[in-house]
């Protein structure tokens, strides 16, 4: 993340209360007023609070860090985090786990700056079961954090080592910083493992330039290549990643994920200056030897068709990521901090590259199993064709929509497939669909412009994804005030924070002008309230 460009170019109001808050922060140089171990409680009840994703205890989050799952098989999930108010600033590593990344237990604050003019900002963490670090003496279940911490001088990247699974760190005092290249904008560290030795990738971040550096033992870093100028440039690089993802066919059902073969993927996230907007997230398919990354072709894709999912992370060598769910040009704004709080990761994703002809390879991004929270069917209808299936729900509600067509079909003028969350009682709705012909075939898009709970000039309101075939099949997550649509499983995604004024509570999935013979089937689920 940014503190700097931030007040550059964000709207004056979270600028000015950001800058705020950083100022506050700068004129003393006492320690951390919540230093790590500190347990943050939450009121998970408010009206805007998802049921599904993840949101902090209280205060601001943005970025996810250092996503690694343990030798139990718990999933944890750092991020950036500041505990003491409702904007940006006063950067700690804020940590939670779960069995099955649905269901979150927040745990004591894992990282805390030394003192008040530091951040411990992004970055990652790894498990070194050989000890390559030196780190530990008595156990092979080792876990590293490396991250950046920024003064008001330098960004430079320190470690914390754990021998707890990654509850508590203990900070390289004696050898921190590990890697300082002398500059104030180099930051976001994310490290795998390949073959023999460590790999990070990190943002040089006002230079468009993505560096790979390479170490034995996490401590010792060589700069080994750069990746400089690809696709989108906005204003700054931040949140690189790179990781091996497995290889998908256009048929999601065959995905190979077993024998070890895969492609690399490298991820930039950049802001301001997203095509619409603020932040957003490019990635490029591609290989990688050890020391240098090449893209497949030097097409520029986003992961999402939103404004809403920035600095996605890979949990440390699984192909399972989280993004966070908001924007950089409101989200110091927005009206969850009515509740205390502010920003939402979005789903989890299982991520493979799927070959798509002409155009290249792509990242295909599915929800991550969601039967852990499929709690109660709402409605199955399995001939939805030209018709509506309704359901009221009370916390989120997930829909997942099949649509098997005749060979060759002719689409009338207008036909789609569209899902409207409603209030009772009220005018507000959140409006989507999928056109299969129209202005725009082969569509997705989102409309929460009709919705009453927030307003900003660069709240945008209308988001359109396209793909070239027809959808076989739509998913869709709603959850409070967070939107996701995932079409053929994952192949586009559009991810939109939404703030009604009053709670939606009625879906309507309607569809017409498919034509003879294609068959529709919609399935509507309550899904399960994981902070109650
Ligand atoms: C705060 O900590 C940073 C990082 O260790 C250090 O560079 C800086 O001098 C410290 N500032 C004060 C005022 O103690
Ligand atoms: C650990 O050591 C094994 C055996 O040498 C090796 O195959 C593996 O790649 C190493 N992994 C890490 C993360 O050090
Ligand atoms: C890990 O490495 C350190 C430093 O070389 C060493 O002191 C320690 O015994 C090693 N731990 C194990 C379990 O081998
Ligand atoms: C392992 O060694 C560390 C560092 O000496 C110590 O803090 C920890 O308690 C030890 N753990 C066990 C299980 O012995
Ligand atoms: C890992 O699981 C074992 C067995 O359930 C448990 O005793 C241990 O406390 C767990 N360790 C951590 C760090 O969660
Ligand atoms: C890599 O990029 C950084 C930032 O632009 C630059 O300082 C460095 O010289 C580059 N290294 C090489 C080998 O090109
Ligand atoms: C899955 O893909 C592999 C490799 O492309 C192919 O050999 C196999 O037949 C496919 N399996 C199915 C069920 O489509
Ligand atoms: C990796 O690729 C770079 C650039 O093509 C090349 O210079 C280098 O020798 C390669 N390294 C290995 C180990 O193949
Ligand atoms: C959704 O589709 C149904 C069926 O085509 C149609 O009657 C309805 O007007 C559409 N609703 C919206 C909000 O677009
Ligand atoms: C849908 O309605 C259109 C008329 O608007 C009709 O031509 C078509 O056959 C219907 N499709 C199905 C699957 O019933
Ligand atoms: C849609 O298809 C998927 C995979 O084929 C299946 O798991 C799911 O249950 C289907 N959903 C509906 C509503 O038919």
């Amino acid at each position: 993340m940014t503190l700097n460009t931030r007040h550059l170019f964000s709207y004056a109001a979270g600028a000015l209360a950001s800058l705020a808050a950083i100022n506050a922060a700068d004129s003393t140089s006492t320690p951390p007023e919540t230093p790590a171990g500190t347990s943050i409680e939450g009121d998970y009840t408010g009206a805007l609070r998802p049921r599904a994703h993840f949101s902090p205890p209280k205060g601001f989050m943005n970025d996810p860090n250092g996503m690694f799952v343990d030798n139990n098989g718990t999933w944890h999930l750092y991020y950036q985090y500041n505990p003491t108010d409702i904007v940006a600033g006063n950067q700690h590593w804020g940590h939670a786990t779960s069995p099955d990344l649905y269901h979150w237990t927040n745990q004591p604050i894992a990282l805390a700056p030394p003192n008040s003019t530091a951040g411990v900002f992004s970055g990652s963490a790894v498990l070194d079961p050989n000890n390559t670090s030196g780190f530990f003496p008595n156990t092979t279940d080792g876990v590293v954090a490396i991250y950046t911490l920024n003064t008001p001088e330098r960004q430079v990247q320190e470690l914390a080592y754990s021998y707890d699974n990654g509850y508590t760190f203990t900070t390289y005092d004696e050898g921190n910083p590990v890697l300082d290249v002398g500059s104030n904008q180099f930051r976001d560290p994310k490290v795998i493992w390949y073959e023999d030795h460590w790999v990070m990738v990190i943002a040089y971040a006002s230079e468009y330039t993505i560096g790979i550096f390479t170490s034995p033992d996490l401590k010792d870093w060589t700069h080994a290549s750069n990746v400089s100028h690809v696709g989108l440039l906005g204003i700054q690089y931040e949140c690189p990643n790179l990781a091996k993802v497995p290889i998908g066919n256009s048929d999601s059902s065959n995905v190979t994920t077993s024998d070890g073969e895969g492609e690399y993927v490298l991820t930039i996230s950049l802001n301001p200056g997203a095509p619409l907007g603020g932040s957003i997230t490019q990635y490029f398919p591609g290989s990688f030897n050890g020391t240098h990354f090449t893209p497949r072709d030097n097409a520029a894709r986003l992961s999402n068709f939103g404004k809403d999912d920035y600095a996605g992370q890979f949990f440390y060598d699984h192909p399972v990521s989280i993004g966070w769910a908001s924007n950089w040009q409101y989200t110091n704004s927005v009206p969850t901090g009515n509740e205390g709080w502010r920003s939402a990761m979005t789903l989890p994703r299982k991520n493979y590259i799927q070959d798509n002809g002409i155009a290249g390879y792509q990242l295909v991004q599915e929800i991550y199993d969601l039967s852990p929270i499929l709690k109660n069917r709402l409605q199955i209808n399995d001939d939805a064709a030209n018709g509506t299936t309704s359901a009221h729900f009370t916390n989120a509600v997930y829909f997942d929509i099949n649509v098997t067509l005749p060979d060759s079909p002719t689409f009338e003028t207008v036909a789609g497939i569209n899902f409207t969350f409603a209030a009772d009682g009220t005018d507000e709705y959140l409006k989507s669909a999928y056109a299969f012909a129209g202005s725009v075939p082969y569509s997705v898009w989102i409309d929460r412009g009709h919705l009453d709970g927030f307003e900003h000039p660069y709240f945008t309101d209308k988001f359109l994804g396209s793909q070239v075939r027809a959808a076989k099949r739509i998913q869709g997550v709603f959850d409070r005030s967070l939107f996701e649509v995932y079409v053929d499983g994952g192949a586009v995604v559009g991810t939109s924070v939404v703030f009604p004024s009053t709670p939606l509570t009625k879906l309507d999935i309607g569809s017409s002008g498919l034509p003879e013979g294609a068959q529709v089937s919609v399935a509507i689920w309550e899904l399960e309230d994981t902070w109650a």
